[in-house]
């Protein structure tokens, strides 16, 4: 299944009117100004996106049932921060690939066949998960990216304020102590102001592999669903986004606020590099300052260790 939703589909207005309550493709072709034939055609979409509608004598068109989530669902909150597109996919190899096609669009999938993650690494992408990938218009310079980065992992850690998430450097989120989100952004293009792509991959209700259960956790014990994190994330993402680079600050602050790295002792690995030390503090660029025996280090990407739990 592929479904792209744009702003003037009919099929979210039909959507709305079927929510309603019964409506006969007449009323609702009147209403929206197109034909019945559209309408039929609209109606068709919403089944292929797991709607179930009957259409019955003398009553019209009856929303029987919505599906756990779908794009028609969460393109409300993608159009009022100007996304133009919502494609979803049942199943993709990469979201964030899809994504690096066209400006503007979100890519969002039920699974993955070739998630990824950061580091060449694999992202185990089951069903039950939410997988997404913003593509952003160019806004940001080059040096500001790493505002992107952490930026991202604020607006995911608050919409995951239920489970008390917090921020482990650079933007993984935690729950329990445990990765339930990661992020990657990429670079579109070699531009001084670039295109970017954020994926974004939450663990809901997927299942987690056995090897990586000792590091890894879900969301299944809150019962929220993919629908509500989705519209969560992307509303503070965008409020966020919208502040950056001019209101940085605040982001950064709030970073610290919800840090579960600051303050610990970690190893951190950059390419060949091994920095040792605490960490004590992301600095007005975005890099995470090291105490390394009372030698400061900056650093702006890397992979984390916690040497004390
Ligand atoms: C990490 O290693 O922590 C980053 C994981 C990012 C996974 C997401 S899922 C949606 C998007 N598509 C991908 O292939 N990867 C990202």
């Amino acid at each position: 299944m592929k479904i792209v939703v744009r702003r003037d589909d009919a099929a979210l207005a039909v959507l709305k009117s079927l929510k309603k309550g019964p409506v006969s493709g007449e009323e609702i072709a009147t209403k929206l100004g197109v034909s019945r034939t559209a309408v039929w055609k609209a109606v068709e979409k919403l089944k292929k996106a797991g709607y179930v509608i009957d259409a019955r004598k003398r009553v019209g068109y009856v929303l029987v049932s919505s599906p756990e989530f779908s794009a028609y669902e969460v393109a409300d909150v993608c159009f009022a921060n100007g996304i133009l597109e919502v494609h979803h996919y049942s199943s993709i190899d990469s979201t964030n690939e899809k994504a690096k096609e066209k400006q503007g669009i979100v890519v969002i999938a039920d699974r993955q066949t070739a998630g990824r993650g950061r580091r060449g690494r694999r992202w185990y992408s089951e069903e039950g998960g939410l997988y997404f990938s913003i593509s952003l218009p160019p806004h940001l310079n080059m040096e500001d990216l790493p505002k992107l980065t952490l930026t991202t992992g604020v607006a995911v850690c608050e919409a995951l304020s239920f489970a008390n998430a917090k921020l482990k450097w650079p933007n993984d989120v935690l729950v329990g102590g445990k990765k339930v989100c990661g992020v990657l952004c990429e670079v579109v293009g070699e531009a001084e102001s670039p295109a970017v792509v954020v994926g974004i991959g939450i663990n809901v209700t997927n299942p987690i592999p056995d090897e990586l259960k000792d590091i890894a956790t879900n969301l299944l014990e809150f019962g929220v669903g993919r629908k509500e994190i989705f519209e969560k994330v992307v509303g503070n993402f965008f409020r966020l986004y919208r502040k950056l680079p001019s209101d940085w600050e605040e982001i950064r602050q709030r970073w610290k606020e919800l840090s579960d790295t600051l303050g610990r002792i970690v190893e951190i690995r950059v390419a060949e590099r091994l920095y040792r030390g605490i960490a004590v503090d992301i600095d007005e660029s975005g890099a995470l300052i090291l105490d390394s025996n009372g030698k400061v280090e900056r650093i702006f990407s890397g992979e984390c260790f916690y040497l004390q739990r």
